[in-house]
């Protein structure tokens, strides 16, 4: 069994956990504060930090969510306003950085999402030495890279939602074509969290059926039926929200907690997150990609190795180059 497991995944080291349910949130804008109401709304925990250089803004997202708190299981919300309100957490969601512009590539931001990974990242390590930090400031895949670079956390612990909300695009536009529930369609999205992302279309199944055997070359180039659209649809999801409302923050706040949920859980989901690929489909550097990831209370208990076609594995190829190419940009 041991021999099986080994060819289906890498499995990576049993982390020692922080204890406790607390949650903390770097970055009071739109997406920290979406991440906040779906953590309380679902239940995920009711024990929250939420840190932001705004003190005066921080402090009033704070007061407006404990206003609610008869309403959210009566939440805790940590009322300190300095980076010590993050202390021995169970995890760190950092969602702290820039927002895109109208039309504006996530790969636009790394300098300046960089800096303040760079400025905050060592101290919150500090604050909470064993927990597990999910990065969600773009572009996410250099920006976890980046946070491990500079504070050296295990791999396990140090995570992004990575393609975890284009997986969810992906089975949504897949199920509204099919009219099955968005649930019903099991499909994954890899690579670069963005523009060269990855439709693993010769996984995608509904209801016990491969697509693929259905449409061998379903979602690819040579695919005359248009599937193709879905997989543009995904990349240009968040760049209609945003042209629209100026950013996005429901369903990634809703994608992070759903990741945080699989930590609480300790519950082994395998989950499409942004994870170091050395090794892995033929990336031979350290760069940050999504991959099926097995998460559990630690973060990262094991990686999938998964079979791709050929026309997936190129793209892949190209994802990993374009994200190393901007990662080669940063300085540490
Ligand atoms: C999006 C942002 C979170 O895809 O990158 O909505």
């Amino acid at each position: 069994l041991n021999a099986f497991r080994n060819c289906l995944y890498k499995r990576l080291k049993e982390q020692d956990v922080q204890s406790g349910n607390k949650v903390s949130i770097v970055g009071a804008g739109a997406v920290g504060t979406g991440c906040a109401m779906a953590l309380l709304c679902k239940g995920v925990t009711n024990n929250i930090a939420i840190y932001d250089l705004r003190k005066e803004f921080c402090s009033a997202e704070r007061q407006d969510l404990l206003q609610g708190s008869l309403f959210l299981n009566n939440c805790k919300i940590d009322n300190r306003t300095t980076i010590e309100c993050t202390k021995n957490s169970r995890v760190v969601v950092v969602t702290a950085g820039v927002r895109s512009k109208a039309n504006e590539s996530r790969q636009n931001l790394v300098h300046r999402s960089a800096e303040i990974i760079k400025q905050i990242a060592p101290e919150l390590v500090k604050q909470s030495p064993k927990a597990v930090f999910i990065i969600v400031t773009n572009p996410v895949d250099v920006m976890t890279w980046v946070t491990r670079k500079i504070t050296n956390l295990p791999f396990e612990r140090c995570l992004s939602t990575g393609c975890h909300l284009d997986t969810a695009r992906f089975r949504m536009f897949i199920a509204k074509i099919l009219r099955v529930s968005t649930s019903s369609v099991h499909g994954m999205v890899l690579g670069e969290h963005g523009d060269t992302s990855v439709p693993i279309w010769s996984s995608v199944s509904v209801g016990g059926t491969l697509l693929k055997d259905l449409l061998p070359n379903i979602g690819t180039d040579q695919d005359s039926n248009g599937w193709s659209n879905v997989h543009k649809d995904v990349v240009n999801a968040a760049y209609k929200v945003i042209a629209g409302k100026g950013y996005t923050n429901w369903a990634v706040g809703l994608t992070i907690c759903d990741v945080v949920s699989a930590i609480f859980e300790n519950s082994n989901r395998i989950l499409t997150l942004s994870t170091s690929a050395k090794g892995m489909c033929g990336v031979k550097d350290d760069v940050f990609l999504s991959l099926p990831c097995i998460v559990n209370q630690g973060g990262i208990y094991g990686i999938i190795r998964p079979h791709l076609s050929d026309w997936e594995k190129e793209k892949f190829k190209k994802s990993a180059e374009v994200v190393l190419n901007i990662q080669n940009t940063v300085k540490i």
